[in-house]
């Protein structure tokens, strides 16, 4: 659903020069040198909930948000105000240039968190775990490194399975009820509370690269 245009968003995503990172490819190669030895990035923060939520409770890793709309990212960073520690960094920008904001193996971990389906076939392309994204996941990733994905969609789940393995990713958790038992380190959103409240699964994998 397209959100309602927020004409205040450019001026909060200014006004938040303590997380919001304006350059992120003058920080290639060096993000690590903010103090941090985990760099996790989560793409399509949407309006923020489970960046807010993980990087609160993981202060030990650098969490770094990518959201492409001005208007979801507004939305993130007014609502982040009084929740954001050191260890949390945003970027407004297209996941399609994350090669350039990162280098070669830097990132631990990528975490896709209730991505956006795409159902048309025409916007195939969109899809964060279409072939094009992991390539550049590939590279930026670290040896090891790892994409962990939540959803509520069973057709994105299917497509993202095929496209890891067509693309040579290891799969190393799947699970089709994520919410059966009690997984304390992972944020629940109030987005994802509202699909366990339906009853509805959620779907979950972690891939690792092989490089
Ligand atoms: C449903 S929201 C995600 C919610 C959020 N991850 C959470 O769990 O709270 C999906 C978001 O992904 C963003 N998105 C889709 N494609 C993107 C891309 N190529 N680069 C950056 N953000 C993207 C959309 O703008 C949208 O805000």
């Amino acid at each position: 659903m397209r959100m309602r245009k927020k004409p205040w968003a450019r001026d909060m995503i200014q006004s938040r020069e303590d997380c919001v990172i304006a350059s992120p490819e003058e920080l290639k190669g060096t993000w690590k040198s903010l103090g941090y030895e985990h760099v996790i990035v989560e793409i399509g923060a949407g309006k923020g909930d489970y960046w807010i939520n993980m990087g609160n409770m993981h202060p030990e890793e650098l969490w770094v948000a990518v959201e492409k709309s001005v208007d979801a990212a507004g939305i993130a960073l007014k609502k982040s105000i009084d929740r954001t520690k050191a260890n949390m960094k945003f970027i407004v920008g297209d996941a399609a240039l994350i090669s350039q904001w990162f280098a070669e193996g830097e990132v631990e971990r990528i975490h896709l968190n209730f991505s956006d389906p795409w159902p048309k076939k025409h916007h195939t392309k969109r899809r964060l775990t279409y072939s094009s994204f992991l390539n550049d996941y590939r590279s930026i990733l670290m040896p090891g490194g790892k994409i962990v994905m939540k959803t509520d969609n069973s057709k994105l789940f299917e497509f993202s399975l095929v496209s890891f393995a067509e693309n040579g990713w290891l799969l190393r958790e799947a699970y089709v009820n994520y919410r059966e038992t009690a997984h304390d380190e992972d944020a629940i959103t109030e987005y994802e509370s509202n699909f366990i409240a339906l009853n509805q699964p959620i779907y979950r994998a972690v891939w690792e690269v092989v490089k």
